[in-house]
């Protein structure tokens, strides 16, 4: 997506974003009263306190917030990987803790911040990992399956026995989101699909998830600094401050919400960075254009 229609999305709504799904749409994710502690006795510190959270099946919900306000953990939450102290996390009508390993990758499918590959292993084998894992289908069936999602991603046969440390950026993305997906999880969690890609390869890899949400019929919550992924991809937005959900609606509506966070990340440097017209499109209008800002 161009700077422009980020610019345009705030002031009409999301153009390029698909359609949120129905309000009743079933819940995939419920979140009630969650609390997370880390630490024991003095030391224990709350990330989350009370904190609730829907996702219907369909949405890509971009879940955003400062540095450190645990988005991360949220998401382990969904996964089972964090464990509530106070509340529940139900994930596809079961308590998300319950899962276990193997459960978990057919039901959920994550993306972790910074790709994290496995580098010892080939493409091939990080796409088929948790297949291998469940060790229920022959070699060669899995290498099958692995090969599908490969393609499915946007990545050719011969890609299959490189190594990770022979990937760009964007391409160790599509191998992390094929791995994710190797078991056909209906819920995708990306912890900052496009941090650290270039502008092509993020807008690239925004339509890939773009196109995979509707082709697989997924239901994603992802964390996201960028407002151009935001803006692209998401049919609701979440903000996770003074460790909750403060508010969360179409991100047009969420823009408006009184808080320091919310207009520092919106309408701050670096939102109106993100959101004013990009050199090369001369004719854009300046409508949201800050004094002093360059054009
Ligand atoms: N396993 C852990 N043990 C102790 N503290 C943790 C653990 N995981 C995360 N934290 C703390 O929880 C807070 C939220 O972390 P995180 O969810 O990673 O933040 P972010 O919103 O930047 O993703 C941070 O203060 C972090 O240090
Ligand atoms: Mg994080």
């Amino acid at each position: 997506m161009t700077r422009d229609a980020a610019e345009d999305a705030i002031a009409t709504g999301p153009a390029a974003a698909p359609e949120p799904p129905p309000q009743d749409a079933p819940p995939v994710v419920e979140i009630r009263g969650l609390s997370t502690v880390f630490g024991k006795g003095d030391e224990a510190f709350a990330v989350h306190e009370n904190l609730d959270l829907t996702v219907r099946r369909g949405e890509i919900l971009a879940l955003v917030g400062g540095s450190g306000t645990g988005k991360t953990v949220l998401l382990r939450q969904m996964l089972g990987l964090t464990h509530p102290a106070k509340g529940s996390v139900t994930v596809l009508g079961r308590p998300a803790a319950e899962m276990g390993r193997a459960g978990a990758a057919s039901r959920v499918g994550m993306l972790f911040q910074h790709g994290a590959l496995f580098s010892a292993f080939s493409v091939l084998d990080n796409v088929a990992f948790a297949l291998r894992e469940q060790g229920t289908l022959p070699k060669d069936l899995i290498a099958d399956a692995a090969m599908v999602k490969l393609r499915m991603v946007g990545l050719k046969p011969e890609h299959a026995t490189r190594s990770p440390s022979d990937l760009s950026g964007g391409m160790i993305k599509r191998v992390a989101l094929a791995r994710a997906l190797i078991m056909d999880p209906p819920l995708l969690l990306l912890d900052e699909p496009t941090a650290g890609l270039d502008p092509n390869s993020s807008d690239e890899f925004c339509e890939l998830l773009r196109e995979l949400h509707a082709a697989l019929g997924l239901t994603v919550v992802m964390v996201t600094h960028d407002l151009d992924t935001l803006f692209a991809l998401s049919t609701r937005v979440a903000v996770l401050a003074e460790k909750r959900v403060i508010t969360s609606g179409p991100p047009q509506e969420v823009t408006r919400f009184e808080h320091p966070f919310i207009q520092q990340f919106f309408l701050g440097e670096r939102g109106r960075r993100a959101m004013a017209p990009a050199p090369s499109a001369p004719s854009a209008p300046p409508a949201a254009a800050a004094p002093g800002q360059e054009a």
